[in-house]
């Protein structure tokens, strides 16, 4: 079964075929990081304009790539929640109209969802496996930043999220304040190699750090607005014992005024910070749900720190670590054509008049069987 997927949910307009799950024919991705780079963060009217612009192209060649024609799609996947509004509405009704020209079957999926099926595409089997369950997937980008347990009956329950930024927009945030560049993770991620981790102490929030007790409903939800603010008033810091008054220096003149080695040790305490929190709430709750199997996806599941911080964790309590490939760690939509095929067996398709929303509060159900 051929199915052709849509992801439209933020600023990739992207398409894709994927066969029976697991081989991907096509993965066709256009970037609009480079309009976004100027705002510092991606703007949602903007991304819908790129989208509208790019989506037939990027169909197109998803098909033609994979050698194909429209006629030999199957099934047309799209994502439909969660993600902006106006992103969303593109790539949702570009797919209800060919799936409706095609007359072919079409599924709304979840972007969460698509994200840990990512990290499963090239392994799928596994997902089949009564000895992988219960998973713990934590959900890492620049909109979410959320963890999701997963138990081998499909049911998936959201254990907890960022009650304010998401890791990936703290990282964007964080690089915007350095001026180094938008998307800021990779830049970050690149510079805090050669920086000093400890130099500067940054705040792990809702951690219990310093004996501040957490709510018990906020045990596994993240916050990264603090960790932000922090750095801002480091910078402030560093450059008032220059003998400057950070009162009156310009933004501009800031970073002039902050040394290259002085960037990197605020990179990497920055993400020593969010690595940190990241990992140690996951371990907890791996412990606490017994998990088999944990899993980092999303865009921010590409730095290098938190691949390595959160394979050696997990390692250590016997949970097996499944982290997505790079290529299916940012937005994609061969995740999505991927998860996809597991409804399409069950003929669980999607009316044409399905809705789009912003925000998942509840999950939907993983489609999986297993058998072994
Ligand atoms: O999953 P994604 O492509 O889009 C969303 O659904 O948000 O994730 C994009 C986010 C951006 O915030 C970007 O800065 C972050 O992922 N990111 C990283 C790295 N690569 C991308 N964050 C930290 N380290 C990286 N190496
Ligand atoms: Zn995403």
């Amino acid at each position: 079964m051929k199915i052709l997927a849509i992801e439209t949910s933020c600023d990739e307009t992207a398409a894709s075929v994927v066969e029976n799950g697991k081989a991907v024919l096509s993965n066709v991705i256009s970037s609009q990081i480079a309009k976004h780079a100027q705002y510092g963060g991606v703007i949602p009217e903007l991304a819908a304009r790129e989208h509208i612009k790019n989506i037939d192209w990027v169909v197109e060649s998803a098909i033609t790539s994979a050698e194909l024609t429209q006629q030999d799609i199957d099934v047309v996947a799209v994502t439909s929640h969660p993600g902006l509004m106006p992103a969303l509405a593109v790539g949702t009704a570009f797919a209800k109209g060919l799936a409706s020209s095609l007359d072919k079957p079409i599924i709304g999926v979840n972007h969460f969802l698509g994200h840990i099926y990512g990290a499963f595409l090239e392994q799928s089997e596994l997902l089949n496996q009564a000895t992988t369950y219960p998973i713990l997937a934590l959900v890492v980008s620049g909109g979410h930043t959320s963890m999701v347990l997963v138990e081998a009956d499909g049911s998936a329950k959201l254990l907890g999220q960022s009650i304010d930024d998401a890791a990936g927009e703290a990282y964007d945030k964080a690089a915007k304040l350095l001026n180094l560049g938008y998307p800021g993770g990779p830049i970050v991620d690149r510079l805090a190699k050669e920086g000093n981790e400890n130099a500067y102490v940054l705040p792990r929030a809702l951690t219990g750090e310093n004996g501040k007790a957490v709510k018990p409903e906020l045990k596994y939800c993240f916050s990264f607005s603090g960790v932000k603010t922090a750095l801002f008033y480091t910078v402030k810091k560093i450059i008032k014992a220059k003998g400057y008054d950070p009162e009156t220096v310009a933004p501009e003149e800031e970073t002039r005024l902050v040394t290259d080695a002085e960037v990197k040790d605020l990179a990497a305490s920055f993400q020593k910070a969010v690595v940190d929190v990241l990992v140690m709430k996951s371990a907890k709750a791996a412990k606490e749900f017994n998990v088999k199997t944990a899993v980092i996806c999303g865009g921010v599941a590409c730095n290098s720190a938190l691949r390595q911080a959160f394979s050696e964790k997990m390692a250590s309590l016997n949970v097996n670590c499944v982290i997505a490939p790079p290529k299916y760690c940012t937005d994609n939509a061969a995740m999505i054509g991927g998860l996809a095929y597991h409804y399409a067996t069950k003929g669980d398709f999607s009316d044409l008049n399905f809705d789009i929303a912003s925000r998942a509060s509840k999950i939907p159900n993983l489609p999986f069987e297993v058998t072994e």
